[in-house]
């Protein structure tokens, strides 16, 4: 490890920005922590989630700061939104470009924005403690944001995020692929797929300084389409291709979505990356930090839907509707075939066929100090589908009390640190803790790698049906049945950079590691 690097761990791990085990002997409660500020007094409302258009060079100013948000219950909650906006706007950008976001802290608490699934550079990665320091209430960064990939991304806070995120500091990034004139681009929507959890009219159990719900993650008892309790609606002309950005911005949740209804559903973009061809496809699993491109064309005289299985609930509904397109251009338009050619270029396959430089593993783990005291932890509130039951989680053990670790299999060393050389090509071997006993711990652990991205090279015993950068991956699907998977990462941008679980309450209950990926000279 090199030196500053210890230093700032050990910087870290006295702010208790990384939490190891604590050793106190008392359990945290309500009335040993203090509640966030949630009084929405003098707030402005919250507005819609707009769109901005920026071009290679441009300047966007992006400011956080405390809401007044209705989510369509009629509960009135005080939020944190980027602009003014829940979720955040949408940045649409060409492949290639750099814009500069001027980043101000309005909030009354430290944040930072990352730019989830982005090969940027290194000191613009929104990383408190690694490669930033927290932005202070008042202060100000700018982010010099480099998009080298097409697809789906977002930004969101990367400080507590199991409370932040939940409040709304996200939002799409949208790299668009060089658009050939000659090729008529389907209308695209962007759907922020999230649930947001409500008891007593506001959130329950927001402290300073502690993690809630450290052992399932903060699950929702309510649908949060688009920042509302509705899901999205669109009215399409039959036969007319749409494009939908799917986006789980969800804290914990993963989303096994149905389309039904649909004369056409197909796959075009997931994770980091363009398919090399459209697939079509009828159901699709998103762990939190996952995005798919969807394509949708809807019949004649019909009404389709995108549901989530295991909630039962309808989270965009597609209805017939709108004006005929003049030029009759869309009726029967194909996929924009652009992307796909590009994505084939690429030649994944031979990436595939490379010896890696370097095999890890890691186990994921649940340690427990205090497992004898309480009979927290293991003893999951299953709902359906092994899901944790939202209206019977326990918001305690916190952090404080529990720790999630990623554990290099080899050494035993949790919070791994791991030196590459750039352009390295690593195997690494994700398997959850309990091997033989999936639906003993039914929590999915969406494992996020910044900075890089990687190809799944087996889902279980399964090969994978399409060959896709991604940079957030489910090693471990109780419906899908598996619970181990192995990528291959190609470090090919140099820098400190963390890998963690998606479930915010599990990252911030230790649940991270770092690669120094040391620059080829
Ligand atoms: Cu979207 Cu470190 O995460
Ligand atoms: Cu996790």
């Amino acid at each position: 490890m090199k030196r500053w690097l210890l230093v700032a761990t050990l910087i870290l791990l006295a702010a208790g920005c990384i939490s190891l085990t604590d050793d106190d002997t008392h359990t945290h409660t309500p009335d040993t922590l203090h509640e966030m500020n949630r009084s929405t007094e003098g707030l402005p409302s919250s507005q819609a989630t707009q769109t901005v258009n920026l071009d290679d060079g441009d300047t966007y100013q992006l400011t956080a700061e405390p809401v007044e948000h209705d989510p369509g219950t009629g509960d009135t909650l005080r939020m944190m939104a980027y602009n003014g906006q829940v979720p955040g706007p949408t940045l649409k950008a060409p492949q290639g470009a750099t814009v500069e976001i001027q980043f101000d802290n309005h909030l009354e608490v430290p944040t930072t924005v990352h730019w989830h699934g982005i090969r940027l550079d290194n000191a613009n990665d929104g990383v408190p403690g690694i490669t930033q320091d927290p932005v202070a209430p008042g202060e100000s960064f700018t982010y010099t944001v480099t998009l080298p990939d097409a697809g789906t991304f977002w930004y969101h806070t990367h400080v507590d995020g199991d409370r932040q995120q939940e409040m709304g500091l996200y939002g799409a990034l949208i790299v668009d692929p060089p658009k050939d004139d000659t090729d008529a681009w389907p209308p695209e929507h962007v759907v922020h797929l999230d649930d947001l959890l409500i008891e007593d009219g506001d959130l329950p159990h927001v402290y300073e300084g502690a993690v809630t719900y450290a052992v399932d993650g903060r699950w929702g008892n309510q649908l949060f389409v688009d920042g509302t309790d509705e899901p999205a609606h669109l009215e399409v002309l039959p036969q007319e291709r749409h494009r939908l950005h799917l986006i789980n911005t969800a804290n914990a949740r993963t989303w096994w979505l149905t389309f039904d209804g649909f004369d056409r559903v197909e796959k075009i973009a997931a994770g980091a990356s363009y398919l090399e061809a459209p697939r079509s496809i009828d159901t699709l699993t998103l762990g939190p930090g996952e995005r798919a491109i969807v394509d949708v064309v809807l019949g004649t005289e019909q009404t389709a839907r995108i549901q989530d299985d295991a909630m039962g609930e309808t989270l965009a509904l597609v209805e017939p509707g709108g004006m005929p397109d003049p030029g009759g251009l869309l009726t029967t338009l194909e996929a924009p075939p652009g992307p796909h050619e590009q994505a084939r270029a690429e030649d994944r396959r031979g990436v595939l066929q490379q010896t890696p430089d370097q095999r890890i593993a890691w186990d994921l783990v649940l340690s427990q100090p205090h497992e004898d005291e309480h009979d927290h932890g293991h003893d999951h509130h299953e709902g359906q589908a092994g899901y944790p039951d939202p209206a019977n989680m326990d918001p305690f053990p916190t952090d404080h009390d529990v720790d999630w670790l990623i554990r290099d299999a080899e050494s035993g060393q949790s919070q791994p640190v791991y030196t590459v050389q750039q352009g390295d090509v690593v195997d690494i071997t994700i398997r959850h803790e309990h091997q033989d006993d999936a639906e003993h711990e039914p929590v999915p652990h969406p494992m996020h790698v910044h900075g890089q991205r990687f190809l799944v090279t087996s889902y279980g015993d399964e090969d994978p049906d399409e060959l896709v950068w991604k940079d957030t991956v489910n090693p471990n699907d109780p419906v899908a049945g598996y619970n181990e998977v192995t990528i291959r990462v190609v470090f090919d941008n140099p820098g400190t950079w963390l890998f963690h679980c998606h479930v915010n309450g599990h990252s911030e209950a230790g649940m991270t590691g770092i690669f120094e990926v040391q620059p080829a000279s």
